[in-house]
């Protein structure tokens, strides 16, 4: 089993593109969609996923849900609810970390390989992309070593920017 760093991998795209056992999706706390990478995810995976996030009565701020993934590449949807940026001093990195803490204990309660993350927070909810890629990076590195089950990781930016950002807080120079 290779070091929890060389399981993780970044990217820049469109997280609905990807073929992975589970992509993460930004969500809000009433998990019935709205814009960003939820809407993006809720336009890919049609309307049954809707559907099952009714069923769900929300979601709060850190914790992750599971869902199919329907018309997606990816078998599952795992939903989780990032902070509201409020200038730091309101908890707001514990519940980012705990999005990601939460989010990969999921895919291995449910037997996902690989999953793919979004940089949660970082758009409507306005968390700076460079705080929020070292708590992503840090915290994934911390809990890939109790899941051996889980091989890849991958980081999706967005922009050029926050895969800088990510590249940045995994030590690692640019292509
Ligand atoms: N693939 C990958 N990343 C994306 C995509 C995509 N298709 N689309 C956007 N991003 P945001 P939040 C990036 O706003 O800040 C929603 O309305 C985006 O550039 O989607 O957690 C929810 O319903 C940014 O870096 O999520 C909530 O109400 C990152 O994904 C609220 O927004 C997250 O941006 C959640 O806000």
């Amino acid at each position: 089993m290779s070091n929890a760093p060389d399981r993780i991998e970044t990217l820049i795209g469109d997280i609905t593109s990807l073929s992975v056992d589970a992509i993460v999706n930004a969500a809000n706390t009433s998990l019935l969609g709205g814009g960003g990478v939820d809407g993006a995810i809720h336009r890919a995976a049609g309307p049954q996923l809707l559907e099952e996030c009714r069923r769900l009565n929300g979601c709060e701020p850190g914790q992750a849900k599971i869902t199919g993934g329907y018309d997606l590449s990816a078998r599952h949807v795992i939903h989780t609810v990032g902070p509201i940026w409020q200038g730091g001093k309101n908890g707001e990195a514990e519940i980012l970390t705990s999005c990601y803490e939460t989010s990969l204990r999921l895919a291995a309660e449910n037997a996902c390989e690989s999953i793919a993350f979004p940089a949660i927070s970082t758009g409507v909810y306005g968390y700076p992309t460079d705080q929020a890629a070292e708590i992503a990076t840090s915290t994934i590195s911390r809990s890939l070593v109790d899941h051996l089950n889980i091989r890849s990781v991958i980081l999706v930016a967005f922009s050029e920017e926050n895969h800088r950002h990510l590249l940045a807080a995994l030590g690692r120079a640019e292509d």
